[in-house]
């Protein structure tokens, strides 16, 4: 009897454990919020590693370390699953994560080629997303697995991840670099626009004034968001209250991420400083 009381004891607690969820910055906060969403009462641990980003410029071997740095310190925090809300981490390095970690619950992303396939109605399908997903051998694979009836056309955004880790959600310099890069896809006739970087869905409203209304943007969060409730449920690890806490980590600095939460994440938080 007293074991099968610690035996549940146990799974309770497994239940109640924090999920973390990382990314080379704040990007990772749009696919937070669509978790939050879909799963409120979990308790939820939040990496920006932003003393080192952009990852889209970082070599896998870096990507990976930085990743291997991260799921230590969260499972020190006793996550229960992990989320890369990151599609250029994702592409460098949830295989080796996976093989490290096997008893963790991963949930990577990747830019959403097979809802844009199905979605277009012109067969131009546009990318944006980092150097670093775009040049990835699974990004590759994806294309090849997804996208052989429709023509799909890249477009690398160099910059735009610092403007939106300074919180310049729209001044003049942001929409002059957008403009810049979804420009040529306009061009070259594509009707969907997949945002394959996780910064970039708060760029949306500023999207909105730069391109023709009836462009579809496409973005990976909320099937994300549902991935990680499938899974959890499947363990028998969805919490059951009470309500959720959330708390942020910063690799830079820990007044710069306080200072944008109201913006990006909708209310102010503590920050604390995340030194590995
Ligand atoms: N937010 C990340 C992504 O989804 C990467 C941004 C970067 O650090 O380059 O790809």
């Amino acid at each position: 009897m007293a074991d099968n009381i610690g035996i549940l004891d146990a799974r309770s607690e497994a239940r109640q454990a924090p999920v973390g969820v990382f990314d080379s910055g704040v990007g990772g906060l749009s696919v937070l919020g669509e978790i939050r969403r879909c799963l409120p009462i979990e308790s939820l641990l939040y990496v920006a590693d932003s003393g080192h980003v952009p990852y889209g410029e970082k070599s896998p071997a870096y990507i990976f370390q930085r990743c291997c740095r991260i799921t230590d310190f969260l499972l020190e925090h006793g996550i229960k699953a992990l989320v890369l809300a990151c599609n250029t981490a994702t592409a460098a390095a949830v295989a080796p994560l996976r093989a490290r970690y096997p008893d963790l619950p991963i949930v990577g992303m990747e830019p959403a080629v097979k809802p844009a396939a199905a979605a277009t109605r012109n067969g131009r399908v546009g990318v944006l997303a980092t150097t670093g997903t775009l040049n990835s051998a699974k990004f590759a694979a994806l294309l090849d697995r997804f996208a052989s009836d429709v023509q799909v056309i890249t477009q690398p955004c160099p910059g735009l991840v610092e403007r939106i880790e300074a919180g310049q959600l729209a001044d003049p310099q942001t929409r002059e670099l957008l403009h810049g890069f979804v420009q040529p896809l306009l061009d070259q006739g594509c009707d969907t626009l997949i945002l394959g970087c996780t910064h970039y869905p708060f760029l949306k409203p500023l999207l909105r004034e730069l391109l023709p209304a009836d462009i579809q943007l496409i973005d990976t969060a909320p099937a994300v968001a549902r991935q990680l409730q499938r899974l959890l449920q499947a363990r028998g690890l969805l919490a059951s209250g009470p309500a959720h806490d959330c708390r942020f980590w910063s690799s830079a600095s820990v007044e710069q991420l306080a200072q944008v939460l109201p913006l990006l994440w909708g209310s102010n938080a503590p920050v604390n400083y995340f030194s590995n």
